[in-house]
């Protein structure tokens, strides 16, 4: 991640910074009008797991504060992306963030009467995290405040069929739907599918951005491009055959054919979290 959406956020200044790390000036994203790119939108009521992280102290209220997404897994527990809670994006130990909160059930952010915000009580980054390849791209964090049991969904476990490639995926966010920094107010979700590991580790054999190593994340996408996360979806769920399979977390631009997203393997990040039962 060289190149969180999180860090995009941060300001004009950060933003134009940003999009010049980015390689945008090579290929163009084959659909720009996306999630994420090629997405369409959703309604979280269908999709109740879906949440934005938010903090309008670092990130300004235009937007409710949104950063990241995140899903949940427990009443009390949201996954999100290690990256997300770094200090390079937040600004300074997350654990000092008092404003942080996850937005539930609100579709559009600018609709402050739906949906509910609740505070975080408790963030826990993966040990496993590496900076370097993006390994172990995940956090737990805990909620003030207990969602309904109906918000959960259940994660797939090591030997799950959802993650055999070929299989249909979704991903959601409100992240960048062109590869050019225009963040969405409302959630949407693009269909992808599970991709092969070689192709990511052809993509990714050790770039600027990271290392693919299968065993700890996941490639999706589609393999002439067009449909991607993108900046400000990290942290958001991919799911697959009704099960949480990965969280966003990296690529090499969005959308672009040969270079897919990379998610984080949620089977192999449930016991380095404390997650399993
Ligand atoms: N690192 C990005 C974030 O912080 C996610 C990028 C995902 N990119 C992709 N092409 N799938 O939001």
């Amino acid at each position: 991640m060289r190149f969180p959406l999180a860090k995009a956020l941060r300001g004009g200044l950060a933003m134009a910074a940003a999009a010049a790390v980015l390689p945008l000036a090579a290929p163009t994203p084959a659909a720009a009008d996306g999630i994420v790119v090629g997405g369409t939108p959703v309604n979280v009521a269908d999709s109740p797991w879906v949440v934005a992280l938010s903090s309008r102290d670092r990130f300004g209220g235009t937007r409710a504060g949104q950063f990241c997404g995140g899903v949940v897994v427990g009443r009390s527990t949201v996954l999100t992306a290690a990256h997300c809670m770094s200090e390079e994006v937040l600004g300074g130990p997350a654990s000092r963030m008092d404003d942080l909160k996850v937005i539930a059930g609100r579709s559009d952010l600018g609709d402050a009467k739906n949906g509910r915000e609740i505070p975080v009580r408790r963030v826990s980054i993966n040990p496993g995290h590496n900076s370097v390849t993006n390994a172990g791209d995940a956090a737990v964090l805990t909620l003030a405040t207990p969602l309904p049991q109906s918000y959960v969904i259940p994660m797939a476990r090591q030997g799950d069929r959802a993650y055999a490639p070929e299989t249909r995926a979704t991903v959601y966010g409100w992240g960048d739907t062109t590869g050019a920094g225009q963040y969405s107010r409302t959630l949407r979700a693009a269909q992808i599918r599970v991709l092969p590991d070689a192709l990511c580790r052809k993509a990714y054999p050790g770039t600027s951005e990271g290392t693919y190593v299968a065993a700890s994340m996941l490639c999706a996408g589609e393999r002439a491009g067009g449909r991607d996360a993108c900046q400000g979806d990290s942290g958001g769920p991919l799911v697959a055959r009704g099960r949480l399979v990965g969280l966003v977390s990296w690529g090499s631009g969005c959308g672009w054919a040969g270079s897919p997203g990379v998610y984080t393997r949620v089977s192999a990040v449930i016991r380095p979290l404390g997650l399993g039962r």
